[in-house]
């Protein structure tokens, strides 16, 4: 088994796969894509399908919230071919509040070429998984070593965490990605490649946690440099941080007397790309402030705006919409492209989860006074 040396002359033992693969055997988080070290010691492996999925859904989402929508989108589309055929829209529908919505229409569209070029088989292979649309160098490595037993160094946000302690990295991050992929390169076992991937993943979630690591019960423990030191908070080392700049919009929220709301599609690329929205305009930046959109309500009529902002945070930006509501008639008909979703049938619509906190907002928050020039 490989071992690699301390950094520094201060950790009493090399760390080695067989110390974390025994804690593995005891400690291990029992996922539902996962299969057990005593099922993976009979020969078996998890289904491809299902370890695509999985690590899909927690690219940036946690593993509690993962959860539900994993059971939930298996159960609907139980393998490829079914999601092959699947239509989009209930795709994007299934996905609503997972964040990150180009993952969906990835997945759509690698189930496709998975059905049509691979004979419905993942590949196990990097380079064949990298070809394929939404699969990067990371999500290639996760499948090939967990759904296929097979040598790759699989290195995620938790396992940078472990590698630079362990190592006491002090370069800072995105800089020592090679560092630490060449450090891990050569702790991976060559017999159980996929519980080693699996099982750095859990020792970063579950006892080298970014604050208050758990060192006392570290199989890594005595080889950790940074647990040497009493530095282990200190790693990995992160960039300089950079601002979000702020954007703001507008939000027009439409209610029946029923309590249906007016929704529309956005358009099917970019941004939240074909999900589900209620009319809202004018995400241009303003310095924190909120500009007041110039184009017009989808009804005329005495929109109300809320007291206060809702804000969401993009990856590259800080969303600031104001909202706007009006009461409208219950025989009111939706302009062209729009339609009522009632409210049995909102949890069910693809709603991305700024939308959903404008909903909310729009419920619960009493009007200011009516809209200048919105009336
Ligand atoms: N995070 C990313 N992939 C994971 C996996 N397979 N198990 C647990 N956490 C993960």
């Amino acid at each position: 088994m490989t071992t690699i040396p301390p950094r520094r002359n201060l950790s009493a033992k090399r760390a080695s796969a067989a110390d974390l693969l025994a804690w593995y055997e005891r400690h291990h988080r029992r996922l539902p894509w996962r299969l057990g070290p005593s099922d993976r010691a009979e020969g078996r492996l998890p289904d491809p399908y299902r370890v695509w999925i999985s690590e899909i859904m927690l690219q940036q989402t946690t593993v509690a919230a993962v959860g539900p929508y994993f059971d939930a989108f298996t159960r609907r589309w139980p393998t490829v071919e079914k999601l092959a055929e699947a239509d989009e829209a209930e795709v994007m529908q299934a996905w609503a509040g997972l964040g990150y919505y180009s993952r969906a229409r990835n997945l759509k569209a690698c189930a496709e070429r998975v059905a049509a070029d691979f004979g419905g088989r993942f590949p196990d292979d990097e380079r064949l998984l990298l070809s394929l649309p939404g699969i990067g160098p990371y999500t290639a490595a996760a499948i090939v070593a967990i759904a296929f037993n097979r040598r790759a160094v699989v290195v995620d946000g938790n396992v940078e965490r472990v590698v630079s302690r362990l190592l006491a990295i002090d370069t800072p991050l995105p800089e020592a990605k090679p560092e630490i992929r060449t450090a891990l390169d050569g702790l991976v076992p060559t017999d159980r490649p996929g519980e080693f991937a699996e099982a750095t993943m859990d020792l970063g979630a579950t006892i080298c946690t970014p604050t208050k690591p758990a060192c006392a019960l570290c199989p890594w423990m005595r080889a950790c440099a940074a647990a040497a030191e009493g530095t282990q908070e200190m790693f990995p080392v992160k960039p300089a941080k950079v601002e979000r700049p702020t954007r703001t919009g507008t939000a027009y929220v439409a209610l029946r007397p029923d309590g249906a709301v007016l929704l529309r599609r956005r358009p099917p690329r970019g941004l939240l790309g074909g999900m589900s929205e209620v009319p809202n305009f004018g995400w241009a930046s303003g310095r924190g402030r909120v500009v007041h959109a110039p184009e017009p309500p989808p009804f005329p009529g005495a929109w109300r705006r809320l007291n206060g902002t809702v804000e969401h945070v993009f990856t590259h930006f800080r969303l600031l919409m104001a909202v706007e509501r009006l009461s409208v008639p219950a025989m009111t008909a939706p302009p062209d492209g729009h339609w009522w979703s009632e409210p049995q049938a909102i949890a069910g619509e693809a709603l991305p989860t700024l939308m959903r906190k404008i909903l909310a907002a729009a419920v619960e928050t009493a009007p200011e006074k009516p809209t200048p020039g919105v009336d």
